[in-house]
């Protein structure tokens, strides 16, 4: 299998934090991938790389699907809509609650982000257990929006994420690297 120069420089600049948030967990962390100029540069591309055509709006998870999708929306000509953990967002409010492995995790998006029939890419930096895309999809349909596609800079293979979005019948997606 070959990669692109970009995708390479991603897996590269990406770095094992072993015991890190807790013992036992290797935390992949993309902080010297987004400090790096040309690290920065190749992961926003591989992500447009993966845009489907006429794409109106990149809705990015808090917080940080933020960094990721906003210069992907502004390279795409797109808007950006945010998807915010509770009591962040004024006004009316979609909201979905997932499960985490210990407690629930809730997303809320405003009623008026997207217009009907947009269409959406959703943009995050991990695929896990999918339960934060599996949320945020939720979102976007309640939103009347058409979400056609997802994309992430890096999917963790180890987790069955990627089994969960096709149950929850999500199968236009993508991941830059799988780690
Ligand atoms: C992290 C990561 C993804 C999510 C993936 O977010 O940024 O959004 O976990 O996990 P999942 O597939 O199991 O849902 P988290 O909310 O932990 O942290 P953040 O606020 O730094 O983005
Ligand atoms: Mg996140």
């Amino acid at each position: 299998m070959t990669f692109s120069d970009d995708h390479q420089l991603v897996l590269d600049l990406i770095e094992d934090i072993p015991d890190f948030p807790k013992p036992g967990v290797v935390f992949k962390d993309i902080t010297p991938l987004l400090a790096s100029p040309k690290g920065l540069r190749a992961a926003i591309n591989a992500l447009v790389a993966l845009a489907p055509p006429d794409i109106d709006v990149v809705v990015g998870m808090e917080a940080r699907g933020f960094i990721l999708a906003a210069p992907v929306a502004l390279e795409l000509g797109a808007g950006f809509v945010p998807v915010r953990k509770p009591g962040k967002l004024p006004g009316e409010l979609y909201s979905e609650q997932f499960s985490l492995e210990y407690g629930h995790e809730t997303l809320t998006v405003k009623t008026d982000a997207v217009l009907p029939g947009a269409r959406v890419l959703v943009i995050d930096d991990v695929l896990a257990t999918g339960g934060t895309v599996g949320a945020t999809a939720a979102l976007v349909h309640r939103l009347g929006a058409d979400l056609v596609h997802v994309a992430v800079l890096m999917e963790l293979g180890f987790l069955p994420g990627r089994e969960k979005l096709a149950e929850l019948g999500i199968h236009n997606y993508s991941a830059v690297v799988t780690v």
